[in-house]
């Protein structure tokens, strides 16, 4: 049986983040410059989309660009933005043809202009599709987010909207960029680093890790098959004891 008819359907994760990395050094296997590992790992993104829509996963959130990453040489970050506008423009038909809708979450403000607006151009055009929601991380970093999202509790706090006393948790996800996507059931990390890099932080609590050696742009459609496997095979206890889940 192939790796995608193993899976079982009823218990598929709603929701797969994944952090794509290893593409410089992937590049770099071939003796060429790191935006060739960019280009090869869009088209990662293209098969990875596409298999996680085909096998009915609601929700795919991929870290394309972080706040750290604005710290890279001038030259790539410039052919990333680039390639991010062109992928995005390039590649809407097919969003729409395949009833995906695009989100992004980050400080996109801080986006090129030609790149801010392309997004949102998607964001919009996409946006009463109900298939598969992909969420790009774009200028994103987690402990940003989680500070927007307190400095805005404080604030109605201030205005008296609210008081200390009852804030709740459910108040902090209502704050982030993240507000009304579920929290990932499955975070997937490529190219053998076992870290989670300022990634959905708050979001990650309860999520499965599942690391793998691959680099991204040799990630293909039998790796997600893989890591989804691997994570129907978990038992998430949530705090709790195997005995209990037996009962409950
Ligand atoms: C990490 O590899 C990858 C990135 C920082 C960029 C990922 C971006 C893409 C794959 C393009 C995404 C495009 C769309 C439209 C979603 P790395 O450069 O850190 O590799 P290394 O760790 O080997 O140096």
């Amino acid at each position: 049986m192939s790796k995608k008819d193993q899976i079982d359907t009823t218990k598929l994760p709603k929701h797969i983040a994944i952090i794509m990395d290893g593409n410089g050094r992937w590049a770099k296997g071939f003796g060429k410059f790191r935006i060739f590992g960019h280009y090869n790992g869009v088209k990662a993104v293209k098969t990875t989309v596409e298999a996680a829509a085909e096998i009915g996963i609601k929700y795919l959130t991929l870290y394309a660009f972080s706040t750290e990453n604005w710290n890279r040489p001038k030259t790539e970050v410039d052919d990333l933005m680039e390639l991010l506008v062109d992928t995005i423009k390039k590649e809407t038909p097919t969003l729409q043809k395949n009833n995906i809708r695009l989100m992004s979450i980050g400080n996109t403000l801080d986006l090129p202009e030609k790149c801010y607006l392309q997004l949102q151009e998607t964001i919009d055009a996409t946006k009463s599709n109900t298939g598969l929601t992909m969420v790009l991380a774009l200028s994103y970093s987690a402990k940003w987010d989680i500070v927007n999202a307190i400095k805005n509790i404080a604030t109605k706090v201030k205005n008296g909207d609210i008081l200390v006393d009852n804030i709740t948790s459910e108040m902090l996800d209502n704050e982030l960029s993240t507000k009304g996507v579920p929290d990932p059931e499955l975070m997937i990390r490529t190219s053998g680093e076992q870290r989670v890099s300022n990634f959905l932080l708050w979001e990650l609590a309860y999520s499965e890790f599942y690391f793998t050696d691959k680099l991204w742009p040799d990630f293909k459609e039998e790796d997600l098959y893989e890591a989804i496997l691997n994570y129907q095979q978990r038992e998430r206890r949530f705090g709790k004891t195997s005995e209990q889940l037996i009962t409950n």
